[in-house]
């Protein structure tokens, strides 16, 4: 017989093959805005059906019109955040957003508690009792309130270091790993001891444990190494979902939770090959960062440059390669860029892009900036695709970018950031470094490459420096290539 509740599951099934729709139209560019598209019908139907499935199993008006007033208000602040949110903003977004799914899943799994194990003669726990399914269900809640509580707390901290909020080098505490580990053994061990015999206490002290772990493990992590625990969150926020799912009894859920569990999973790995970093250590929040950062060197004095010499420079140079970083992004200098590499090429000097995996605060952040830009396609390369030819290149415009390009990545095995590879523009005859200051990058770590025989230091806002380089080029006689 059709009822309210087929009906329901039938749109739960056609909601999650619109989610693997979403899933696949995201991985690619052109695809991208098709894949948003699936993912928003997909939870639209999700949530009617949900709706209906709730009204059909006796829920009261109050009920419907506090589930309503709560879609609407989720709905109306999720609109405005994504309507204001600056592009340089949207990790720390993410971030946040993570953080609601590890609040959900804590709250959901102390509500269980309350109606099953702290109330045994209620209904719901008899029901379960002659499943035989109590003990399971026990787990099923400190299962849900850990996942959900180190996601919690780990994207709060992520949050903080994205948006600079908190300092982004890592805290080392004494035997870190230790602690990690002593953490999930504690776990496990009271995981074992609940299902036995469910107090309220012990689900207090596994929350705490997992809030405190969350906390440790993403405040560990450098700030280098941010774009895959953000990746890494994603993942840690969809099993949440998914454990969840489980408690609720609610198929969507799972499917939901194990997709984004697993392809955050697989994107951690993705970026960690990309970073030359260890998956298993990501997870464990250690990235083997146990030197401090050496921040008392004396690299010696850097030298400055003047805007009309850089275009000096430029217009008798005959290879440039321009490296944008987040501060391209800040300055919104991707205009400037643009029309100064127009300049160069109609004066025949051969200009290209070497982009790095984790420039700026998002994956493909430059590319979109310089596609916005209208760069073509063809001269913005990969940084594999680039680092072989950096040497023999005249200048290199290394405009507001400062982790991706650090030489103690590849040559100081004590750098939080050693072993992630770079963009190696110390290679090139000339680098020209466009930023404000002789402040660090994201990472917080001091730049050897500032002090190099071959650098320059080009300080102002990038937008303004580029455009001041126009000037001068246009003022200058046409090329006599
Ligand atoms: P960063 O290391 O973040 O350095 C950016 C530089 O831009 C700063 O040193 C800053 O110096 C300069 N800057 C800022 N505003 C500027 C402006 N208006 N004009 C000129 N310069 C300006 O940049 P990066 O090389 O792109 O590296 C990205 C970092 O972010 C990496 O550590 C990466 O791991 C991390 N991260 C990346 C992602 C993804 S997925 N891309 C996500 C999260 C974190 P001044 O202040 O002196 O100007």
């Amino acid at each position: 017989m059709f009822t309210t509740d087929t009906a329901a599951y039938a749109a739960y099934i056609v909601a999650a093959l619109l989610f693997i729709l979403a899933l696949a139209g995201l991985s690619k560019h052109e695809t991208a805005r098709a894949g948003n598209t699936f993912g928003a019908l997909g939870m639209g139907v999700a949530l009617a059906a949900t709706l209906a499935l709730a009204f059909g199993h006796g829920m009261d008006n109050t009920g419907l019109v506090l589930l309503i007033v709560a879609v609407l208000i989720g709905a109306a602040i999720g609109l405005w955040r994504a309507r204001v949110v600056e592009m340089t903003g949207m990790p720390e977004l993410i971030a946040l957003l993570h953080s609601f799914i590890g609040a959900a899943a804590v709250m959901v799994g102390w509500n269980r508690y309350f109606k099953v194990e702290a109330d045994p003669d209620g209904a719901a726990a008899q029901e379960l009792d002659l499943l035989g399914l109590l003990g399971i269900h026990a787990a099923e809640v400190t299962i849900s309130v850990f996942i959900g509580a180190v996601t919690l707390t780990g994207s709060i901290v992520a949050f903080l270091k994205l948006s600079e909020r908190m300092k982004s080098t890592p805290m080392v505490l004494p035997g870190k790993n230790v602690l990690n580990i002593g953490a999930v053994v504690a776990f496990v061990a009271m995981t074992a001891w609940f299902v036995i015999d469910p107090q309220l206490w012990m689900l207090i002290l596994i929350t705490v444990l997992a809030l405190a772990l969350g906390w440790h493990l993403v405040a560990s992590i450098g700030g280098g190494d941010m774009p895959v625990v953000v990746s890494m969150l994603n993942s840690y926020s969809g099993w949440a979902a998914a454990a969840l799912g489980f408690l609720l009894l609610n198929d969507l859920l799972i499917i939901v939770g194990a997709l984004v569990g697993s392809s955050g999973a697989f994107l951690s790995y993705i970026m960690c090959k990309g970073m030359n970093r260890s998956f298993i250590s990501v997870i464990a929040g250690g990235f083997g960062i146990e030197a401090a950062p050496s921040g008392d060197t004396d690299y010696g004095e850097h030298r400055e440059v003047l805007a009309d010499e850089v275009a000096e420079i430029l217009a008798h140079a005959t290879s440039v390669v321009i490296t944008p970083g987040y501060g391209m992004a800040v300055a919104q200098a991707q205009y400037p860029v643009a029309e100064v590499t127009a300049k160069l090429r109609e004066r025949g000097v051969n200009v290209r892009f070497g982009i790095h995996p984790v420039a700026g605060r998002l994956p493909g952040h430059m590319n979109v900036l310089l596609a916005e830009a209208k760069v073509p396609y063809d001269i913005v390369l990969e940084m594999d695709e680039i680092n072989d030819d950096l040497s023999d290149t005249d200048v290199v415009l290394v405009i507001g970018a400062n982790d991706t390009v650090n030489p103690s990545a590849a040559e100081d095995p004590a750098s939080p950031i050693a072993g992630m590879p770079v963009l190696e523009v110390w290679n090139a005859r000339e680098v020209i470094v466009f930023k404000r200051s002789m402040a660090t990058g994201y990472a917080g770590v001091q730049n050897p490459l500032f002090f190099r025989e071959n650098t320059r230091m080009l300080f102002g806002d990038a937008k303004d420096r580029v455009e001041d380089i126009i000037h001068h080029l246009g003022a200058m006689q046409p090329a006599g290539r």
